[in-house]
Formats: structure tokens, C-alpha cells, sequence
């Protein structure tokens, strides 16, 4: 069996910025495009609070909800079709279940919890694996890789963000006004910004790109520019 490779010889890009930012679209792309792994850590904030629900845990019980997101077992699948990515919590494929703004609103709530946070740390390391990885959350570069040697944030408009995730939840067919979304989008920040632990907020060695108005593959040029600038 070879060697494992240590984790300071494996590359890491982290993509941190508030909901609506391009960050999810933007990491896959330029994980395919590097050839690297993805972590989407948001999925894993949704999977627990998803997890918390089916369990009727009270989200407020720090202690109950952080054995649950050490518990719950929370896996991506490829579907092999080219289609979107699975999140399958405990068994269950909850991809659809966890994309809705309540699921984003319940993964919020959970992620304000510390003893959760530390709960899930080494669920996000084990995503180090050669010959990289593109991590996309809040957190990435501040806490969870601070090593990394590739950090981007990515903001836009509150009024683009709302936009974007109006079209993402209309084309999944959902029911969703563009003023509610501006509204929960805001909130969602707003608490992810101040929270305690972990707040949003770009690492000091962050390229921070403003994707206001830019099209997608302009943003991906640059993104990709920060990994090959050496
Ligand atoms: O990125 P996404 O919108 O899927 O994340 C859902 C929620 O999970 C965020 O609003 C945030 O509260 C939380 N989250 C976090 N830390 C991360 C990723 C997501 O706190 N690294």
C-alpha cells in the first residue's frame, strides 16, 4: 500500500461568502476544472439540521444536536449521469430536502452552535485527499484550512444574491417571492456574520472578487487565477 500522503503536501482552495455569492457553482467548476476534490460544508450544516428535524430534536439543545451531527452519517454521491451531486443522511437521499431556504434557515441555526462546529471539524478534514481539495463555506479559510495555500471570498449585491437563489429555487420548482428572499437572505447573514464562533468573514490572506454582474466563467478565470499564479 503506498505512503499516505501528509496533509500539508495536499493542496487546498477555499471558497468562503455569504448565501447567493456564486460559491457553490463557482467551487464545482473549478474543482473540475483543477481535477480536485469538493467539499460543499453547507451541505453538511444542512444535513444536521435536516438530521435534527427527522429526529425532533429541540434545535436549542446544543448537547442533543451536537451527538447528532457526530452521529449522523452524511455521504455525497456521484449520481454518474453528470446530474447534481446526492446528500444522503443516514440512508436517506435528503438533496432535495435540504435545499429549501427553511433547510438553510435550520442549518443556520445549528451552525451558531459551537459544541456543533467542533462536532463536525474532522468530518470536513477527511476531505483532504490528493491531488487536492475545493472547500466552499463560511469558514473554510479561517478555521477549518487555515493553511490552505489558495483562499478566495466571494461577495455580490444582497439584491443579486436574492435574485440568483430566486432563479435556483424557481427552476427546482418551489414557491418563493424575490422580496421574502431578500429578507431571509439577510437574516441568514446577518446571524452567520455575528456570530460568535466562526463568524463570516474573509481570512486576512483572502483575494476577496466581488461576482456583482460578472458572468459565471469571468469569475471561475479568476478564481482559477489565484491557484496558477505560482
Ligand atoms: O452554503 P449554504 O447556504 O448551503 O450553507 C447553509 C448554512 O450553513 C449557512 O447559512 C451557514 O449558517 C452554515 N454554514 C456554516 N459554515 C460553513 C458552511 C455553512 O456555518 N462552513
Amino acid at each position: 500500500m503506498p505512503a499516505p500522503v501528509p496533509d500539508a503536501a495536499i493542496p487546498v482552495l477555499t471558497i468562503d461568502g455569504p448565501s447567493g455569492s456564486g460559491k457553490g457553482t463557482i467551487a464545482r467548476a473549478v474543482a473540475d476544472k483543477l481535477g480536485w476534490h469538493m467539499l460543499d460544508s453547507g451541505a453538511i450544516y444542512r444535513a444536521v439540521g435536516y438530521a435534527t428535524a427527522v429526529r425532533g430534536l429541540d434545535p436549542s439543545d446544543a448537547e442533543a444536536v451536537a451527538r447528532c451531527a457526530a452521529d449522523t452519517r452524511i455521504e455525497f454521491r456521484d449520481p454518474g449521469d453528470g446530474g447534481d451531486t446526492r446528500v444522503v443522511v443516514d440512508g436517506v437521499d435528503a438533496t432535495d430536502a435540504i435545499r429549501t431556504e427553511t433547510a438553510g434557515a435550520a442549518a443556520s441555526a445549528v451552525a451558531a452552535l459551537p459544541e456543533v462546529r467542533r462536532a463536525l471539524v474532522d468530518k470536513q478534514l477527511a476531505f483532504r485527499q490528493p491531488p487536492g481539495l475545493v472547500a466552499d463555506g463560511r469558514d473554510m479559510g479561517t478555521v477549518i484550512f487555515p493553511d490552505a495555500a489558495f483562499k478566495v471570498f466571494l461577495t455580490a449585491s444582497p439584491a443579486e444574491r436574492a435574485e440568483r437563489r430566486y432563479k435556483q429555487l424557481k427552476a427546482k420548482g418551489l414557491a418563493v417571492t424575490l422580496a421574502s428572499l431578500l429578507h431571509e437572505i439577510e437574516l441568514r447573514d446577518a446571524r452567520d456574520a455575528s456570530r460568535t464562533v466562526a463568524p463570516l468573514r474573509p481570512a486576512d490572506d483572502a483575494v476577496v472578487i466581488d461576482t456583482t454582474g460578472r458572468p459565471i466563467a469571468t469569475v471561475v478565470a479568476a478564481v482559477l487565477a489565484v491557484v496558477r499564479k505560482d
